[in-house]
């Protein structure tokens, strides 16, 4: 019997986070309590480590990953070759990352020490990547990171250029932590797929960003965003989700294949998207997103999931909407190298079968015989 999708396979075993009966923890540690109380950069450790780090030990974390966000100049260069007005972020991320591995002296260096470093300096680097395409393709200059600021902070202000208010680092610290990681989600599954043949942090990474970039798995919160705008007012959300349930089309932003009451991750971020549209003064964003959730749970018992309120926090927190999928990817970074962390200590190549549903055993036909 084959599993379509994979739907209810457990393939394999793991300590980072768990899913049951709809409550997402990490290590143990529910997310509900994380996104109140902790920083991203201790969501990392935690995830890293598996278990939350003292102050010396959060203070070292996060001196590293200040320490290693600067970009080699030739990834920079590299980005200002791209055709900047069509190519899609995730694609400039996927290829980045890739390339990061060629400037790496360490990149192929296998052992337990070598690949926290090469962790350290990944993680480090991607929000540097994502802010410094995000300004290249404006015709602006990359901004220096700043070693005062924290994660979320730095990853804001090399976005915009200007320090972000302490309730914007707040709303990006949260959603960060949110997106961390996810038990073994598509593109988590796709790293240790990739990493489980030994191959390297890069290779795994990269692999892992291509799977996040469709509109199925990660790429969903850049399409709420086009659905919302589409929308444009309040009065039009019946007739739109309507039409589009009419004619069979999905709406972004809803159902799970684990979740079944809902995801825990999304009142966190409807709470923000409120706050957030609120102070921005564009609340329609806001009253939009709830009145697609009534409509289109009216109809259909499928809950927003976390992709669907963090489009309007990420538009309220000012970033262009095609950078919200890379948003997800600098945090889910965290998760993925957890896991390839965790697929290198017990590792075992990942090789499933497939049921053969081709013609049976044929006979060659050569060419001038075939129609
Ligand atoms: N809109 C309308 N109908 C839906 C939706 C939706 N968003 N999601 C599921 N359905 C329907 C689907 O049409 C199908 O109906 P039927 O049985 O009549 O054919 C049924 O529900 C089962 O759907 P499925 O696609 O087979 O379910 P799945 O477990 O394979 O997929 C999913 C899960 C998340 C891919 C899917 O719900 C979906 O496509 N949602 C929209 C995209 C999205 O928001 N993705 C983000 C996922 S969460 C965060 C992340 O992973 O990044």
């Amino acid at each position: 019997m084959t599993a379509s999708g994979l739907e209810g396979v457990v393939a394999t075993t793991s300590s980072i986070s768990s899913i049951i009966d709809d409550t997402l923890t990490y290590v143990g540690y529910n997310i509900d309590d994380l996104t109140v109380h902790a920083s991203f950069e201790e969501v990392i450790y935690l995830l890293w480590h598996l278990e939350l780090p003292t102050k010396e030990q959060l203070q070292e974390l996060k001196q590293q990953l200040a320490d290693h966000m600067e970009l080699p100049p030739e990834i920079i260069e590299s980005m200002k070759k791209y055709p900047l007005d069509k190519v899609h972020p995730m694609t400039v991320l996927r290829t980045a990352v890739s390339s990061l591995g060629a400037f790496d002296d360490e990149a192929d260096v296998m052992n337990e020490e070598a690949n926290y470093r090469k962790a350290i300096r990944l993680q480090a680097k991607m929000p540097a990547i994502v802010a410094a395409f995000a300004r290249i393709r404006k015709g602006l200059e990359p901004v220096a990171p700043r070693k005062d600021l924290g994660f979320a902070a730095n990853f804001m202000y090399m976005i915009k250029g200007e320090e972000p208010a302490d309730i914007e680092v707040e709303a990006m610290n949260k959603a960060l932590i949110l997106h961390a990681d996810h038990e073994l989600n598509a593109s988590t599954f796709t790293a240790r797929v990739c990493v489980a043949t030994l191959s390297d942090i890069y290779s795994g990474i990269t692999a892992a960003i291509g799977a996040l970039k469709g509109p199925l798995h990660g790429g969903a919160n850049e399409q709420v965003m086009k659905m919302l705008t589409e929308i444009g007012s309040v009065d039009k959300v019946e007739s739109y989700v309507k039409d589009k349930l009419e004619k069979k089309e999905k709406i972004m932003g809803f159902g799970h294949r684990v979740y079944r009451k809902g995801d825990p991750r999304a009142k966190h971020l409807k709470e923000m998207s409120k706050k957030l549209t609120e102070l921005t003064g564009e609340p329609e964003w806001y009253n939009i997103s709830v009145k697609v959730e009534e409509t289109f749970t009216s109809e259909k018992p499928l809950p927003p999931n976390v992709d669907f309120y963090s489009a309007s926090v990420y538009h309220s927190l000012g970033f262009d909407h095609d950078i919200f999928t890379p948003i997800f990817a600098v945090s889910r970074t965290s998760g993925w190298l957890a896991h390839i962390f965790e697929q290198y200590a017990n590792n075992r190549l990942i090789r499933p079968r497939a049921e053969y549903t081709g013609p049976s055993m044929r006979s060659y036909i050569p060419m001038d015989e075939r129609k």
